[in-house]
């Protein structure tokens, strides 16, 4: 079995690909510091999966702690997740994402060396390309200057893999995933109040939230509200064997890859709340703010290069997106 370090796989996607990277025949070893996750996650994978994954509790800017992982395993692979990643808390606190994001990238790198591994999966985002003039963006689109602390260091992250062809990786720009893994037992976990749209919409719709405020609808869309690109997490997590195998297998490629991964159907955010209210039949108190500094208008991808060469398609809709989700905020409300 291979071994994969999954760094930040306590996490909302992390545990996600855990889930699938067992059901695949890999053996992941989580690596994950806890600042955003619970060990209660491991119980969910153990559920689900028929047993524990192994996990160290570990800080990816801490060398020391990296290289005990690599003595202890034969690890091939990383998948790179661990990151902090609230936009807004990235502008009040700079140095602290710039400190985590690329200090930590840059420990993992220096380590995967030492040990030598050159196979890596780096989480990167739609948040790279800003303000695109143009949808659906392709990987080619330009890149123009981040908008945010945090959208620089995926930039940045990006640029540092490409610079250093030691190593082999695969770079996956996630639009916006969403939903829970089908069972319920694992799902998205934001602590405080949350900053993306769906775990806000479930909360509210489970009255743990006041109303919802949609932020803006004076946008140039069809119903004034933002549109993204919302892809079900499960499709996300199974994207990242679908890149372990391509490192492995592919007879074609460049050291550096780069990917999108989402459906390429632009929803708003109205139709997204219409949608919940209609697959689950519960409404969601909801008001119209204005809009938050930051946001883009719109963005969605073209996830055609993903089809191509990883074989990887996202097959979920977003009715079963808003019903995984509600599932899991159910079994959390209940617990
Ligand atoms: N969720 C999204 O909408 C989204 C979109 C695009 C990109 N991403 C990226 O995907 C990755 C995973 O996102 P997520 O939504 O699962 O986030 P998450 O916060 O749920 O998971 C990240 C995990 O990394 C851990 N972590 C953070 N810093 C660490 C460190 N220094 N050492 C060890 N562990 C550390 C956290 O404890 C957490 O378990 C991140 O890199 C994020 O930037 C997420």
């Amino acid at each position: 079995m291979q071994h994969v370090l999954v760094t930040g796989g306590m996490g909302f996607i992390g545990s996600h690909t855990v889930v699938c990277l067992m059901e695949a025949g890999f053996e992941p070893v989580i690596f994950d510091n806890l600042c955003n996750s619970d060990t209660k996650v491991l119980e969910g994978i153990a559920r689900i999966a028929g047993r524990s994954p192994i996990f160290i509790q570990g800080d990816v800017t801490d060398s020391a702690q990296l290289d005990s992982v690599f003595e202890a395993y034969p690890i091939r692979s990383a998948i790179h997740f661990a990151a902090l990643k609230a936009v807004g808390e990235s502008v009040s606190q700079p140095l602290r994402y710039y400190r985590n994001n690329i200090g930590g990238l840059l420990e993992l790198l220096a380590a995967m060396q030492r040990h030598s591994v050159q196979n890596i999966v780096f989480s990167s985002s739609a948040t790279v390309y800003g303000e695109a003039e143009k949808m659906p963006v392709t990987e080619d689109t330009p890149l123009p200057p981040a908008l945010s602390p945090y959208g620089s260091t995926k930039q940045m992250g990006e640029r540092i893999l490409q610079d250093d062809p030691y190593f082999q990786t695969v770079c996956l720009r996630y639009f916006n995933p969403i939903g829970a893994h089908p069972s319920g037992l694992i799902g998205e976990l934001p602590l405080g109040i949350p900053n993306n749209l769906a775990p806000y919409v479930t909360q509210a719709a489970a009255g743990l939230r006041e109303a919802l405020t949609v932020f803006g609808d004076d946008y140039p869309t069809p119903d004034g509200t933002a549109v993204r690109d919302y892809l079900h997490v499960m499709d996300l997590a199974e994207a990242h064997v679908a890149a372990l195998r391509f490192l492995d297998e592919a007879t074609e490629r460049s050291a550096f890859e780069v990917f999108n991964l989402g459906t390429g159907r632009a929803v708003s955010v109205k139709e997204l709340l219409h949608a919940f209210e209609r697959v689950n039949g519960i409404p969601v108190p909801h008001r119209i703010g204005a809009r938050r500094q930051g946001d883009v208008t719109e963005l969605w991808a073209n996830p055609s290069l993903a089809e191509q060469r990883l074989g990887w398609k996202a097959e979920r809709s977003l009715d079963d997106m808003l019903r995984d989700a509600w599932n899991w905020q159910l079994r959390l409300v209940n617990q």
